[in-house]
């Protein structure tokens, strides 16, 4: 075989363009809000990253939130798209053996929707969690035994709800986890998983913790979205309680970017919280939200609160700036540019408001709104 040894080089260098430390990703529930915007994001910056997407396609999953990617010849072709569910083995396992990281954004994502009905939060958020560990807790004993290069780096996307409510102060990454709903309960245990396996096997593992996401392609079952859609055709706006719970809202494509630098450059076996700095009542968000549309405050009814409903939540994100991670949106332009989006995209929302949507609409908000009062 050739050897060649180059002792003194002489020639100038070119500079070696890094590339990203994980170029295959394995993204799970890549066709929901916030998964989408990292696979839109990631495929965008044309750096020959080449992502599977595996989705379940539950009534929060849209195929249309990739559009943009599969309009685009040279980034659809770095796309795979696999319609299964992140909590099925079969399915997992060989795309975990060809990727270098997972990302897990797939969960069943509504405190709703978990208070109305708990058991699909288990098996998502906690059983496919474990499943996709065991997957790459596989392919690390491949890479063990010389069959890959390196074991997969899984990094869990989770919330600052498992933190609960926040009365003062902010969270920090090692405070207690108090979950008080069966959304948060089953995202704490899911990423506690993940921390058990990076301590008792040695898996590579990250987790984030994120903040109140807004921005466009937001499923309109949350507040953000629902109360602009339903605002846009005069319809009643149902606030929980006073209105008065706090919450700090991040822009998607910060969320997502946060995640991916998480990605590249966390700690293995580290949590970092990722916060938007935007700390306001839920009042206060509607007020603006009607103002861009200009619509009147009339359309805001007082309903029954949400049982076990947090009153605030707040992380401090010193750990995440210590990696060097800035949010790039102020709050005020990217709430403008959210409601400009629906107004723009009425083809994206309005099929979402029918069929199954009818059924939960009328479930959660009918006894509601009937006892509703008027917003002061
Ligand atoms: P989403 O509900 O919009 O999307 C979830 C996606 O996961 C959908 O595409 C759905 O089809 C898919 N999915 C659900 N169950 C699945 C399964 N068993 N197998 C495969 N795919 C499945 O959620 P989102 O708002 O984009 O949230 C993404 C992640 O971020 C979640 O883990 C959520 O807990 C976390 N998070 C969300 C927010 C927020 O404000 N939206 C904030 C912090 C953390
Ligand atoms: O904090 C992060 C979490 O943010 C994520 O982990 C969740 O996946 C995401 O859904 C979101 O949870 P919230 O419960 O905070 O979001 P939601 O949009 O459902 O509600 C925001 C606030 O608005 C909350 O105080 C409840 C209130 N609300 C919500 C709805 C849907 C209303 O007053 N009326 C409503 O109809």
């Amino acid at each position: 075989m050739p050897h060649t040894t180059q002792m003194h080089d002489t020639r100038p260098k070119t500079p070696t363009p890094r590339g990203p430390r994980h170029p295959r990703l394995l993204v799970t529930g890549g066709a929901g809000f916030i998964g989408s915007c990292f696979v839109r994001n990631r495929l965008a910056r044309r750096d020959g990253t080449t992502i599977v997407v595996l989705d379940k396609l539950t009534y929060a999953g849209n195929r249309a939130n990739l559009a943009p990617v599969e309009a685009d010849p040279e980034q659809a072709a770095r796309l795979r798209f696999v319609v299964g569910d992140i909590a099925d083995p079969a399915a997992v396992a060989p795309l975990v053996a060809e990727v270098d990281a997972i990302v897990n954004f797939a969960a069943e994502s509504h405190v709703d929707r978990s208070i109305l009905d708990p058991e699909a939060f288990l098996r998502t958020d906690v059983m496919g969690v474990h499943v996709l560990l065991e997957a790459c807790r596989v392919e690390q004993q491949r890479a063990t035994g010389g069959e890959r290069a390196a074991a997969p780096r899984f990094l869990q996307v989770s919330t600052d709800e498992v933190y609960g409510s926040v009365e003062s102060g902010a969270s920090t990454e090692d405070d207690r986890l108090e979950p008080r709903s069966p959304y948060s309960a089953a995202k704490a245990a899911g990423e506690l998983l993940v921390n058990s396996y990076s301590v008792t096997y040695g898996l590579d593992t990250v987790v984030t913790r994120g903040s109140n996401t807004y921005g466009p392609y937001h499923h309109p079952e949350k507040l953000i979205p629902l109360f602009i859609t339903n605002a846009i055709d005069d319809e009643r706006l149902p606030l929980y309680g006073d209105g008065l719970q706090r919450r700090d809202w991040l822009y998607v494509a910060d969320h997502a970017g946060a995640i991916d630098h998480v990605l590249e450059h966390g700690a293995t076996g580290e949590t970092y919280n990722v916060t938007g700095n935007n700390e306001r009542t839920n009042r206060d968000v509607v007020a603006q939200l009607l103002a861009r549309l200009g619509k009147p405050w009339s359309l805001v009814r007082l309903v029954d609160d949400r049982p076990g409903h947090d009153r605030r939540y707040a992380m401090d994100d010193s750990k995440l700036a210590g990696l060097g991670w800035k949010n790039k949106m102020p709050f005020d332009e990217g709430l403008a540019a959210t409601v400009d989006w629906y107004r723009d995209n009425e083809g994206w929302w309005r099929p979402i408001k029918s069929g199954e949507w009818q059924a939960y609409y009328r479930r959660q908000y009918s006894a509601r709104l009937a006892g509703s009062k008027e917003a002061t």
